[in-house]
């Protein structure tokens, strides 16, 4: 029997990434555990959806470590007290250091608002709508040491219509991103993912 797998959520801002991964493990849509949320700024609503749903919720500050190497050590440290089997990044606005992302080398997943390899960094939707492509969505891949560039999980193609906006996008592409991202962390969980080089492998009933 697969022991259920501990999830330790990093998240700056708003979490409704993080609230999509609570509200499915409450649906029984999660075979994984959300054990911990991590965030490195103290006014993070994140870490209200984490108290509300009584998950254990830590700030780690950067402006108190010297380093990026002291704040990742710190944030491993968290991650072993915690047991935790599969890192979920979620509007998590730090890049990771080499000593994390060795230390979860394949289990540390992203969720980026674009097609990934097009408009990776920040601001993927405005950039998008300001190329003129008529098809963006978002990605779930595997953290490694370049920016927004692991293996990818899963996508989903949303169109881009004439009329528009910034804002109006976003919520399409925010919305695909609260049914994707709870899904490829369940497939995460029941070892259903298999990378081999750049290509990740889903084995499961539904593929
Ligand atoms: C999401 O759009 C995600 O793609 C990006 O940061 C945003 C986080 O939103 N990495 P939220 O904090 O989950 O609401």
């Amino acid at each position: 029997m697969q022991l259920t797998k501990k999830i330790g959520v990093f998240a700056s801002g708003e979490g409704s990434n993080l609230q999509a991964i609570i509200d499915a493990e409450i649906r029984g849509e999660l075979t994984g555990k959300v054990s911990v949320v991590v965030s490195d700024n103290p006014d993070a609503y994140a870490l209200k959806r984490a108290k509300d749903s009584g998950i254990k919720d830590v700030v780690l500050d950067s402006k108190k470590f010297i380093s990026r190497d002291e704040y990742d050590q710190a944030l491993l440290k968290i991650l072993n007290e915690e047991n935790i089997d599969l890192v979920v990044l979620a509007g998590f606005m730090r890049i990771l250091s080499r000593i994390m992302v060795t230390a979860y080398a394949g289990r540390i997943m992203n969720i980026h608002p674009s097609l990934l390899p097009s408009f990776p960094g920040k601001e993927g939707i405005k950039k998008a709508l300001e190329h003129g492509v008529k098809i963006t969505g978002c990605t779930v891949h595997f953290v490694d040491e370049e920016l927004d560039n692991g293996p990818i999980i899963i996508q989903e193609a949303i169109p881009i219509f004439q009329e528009d906006t910034e804002e109006t996008l976003r919520e399409r592409v925010q919305a695909a991103e609260h049914r994707n991202y709870p899904r490829a962390i369940d497939l995460f969980c029941r070892d259903l993912l298999k990378v081999e080089g750049r290509r990740c492998f889903i084995y499961g009933p539904e593929e």
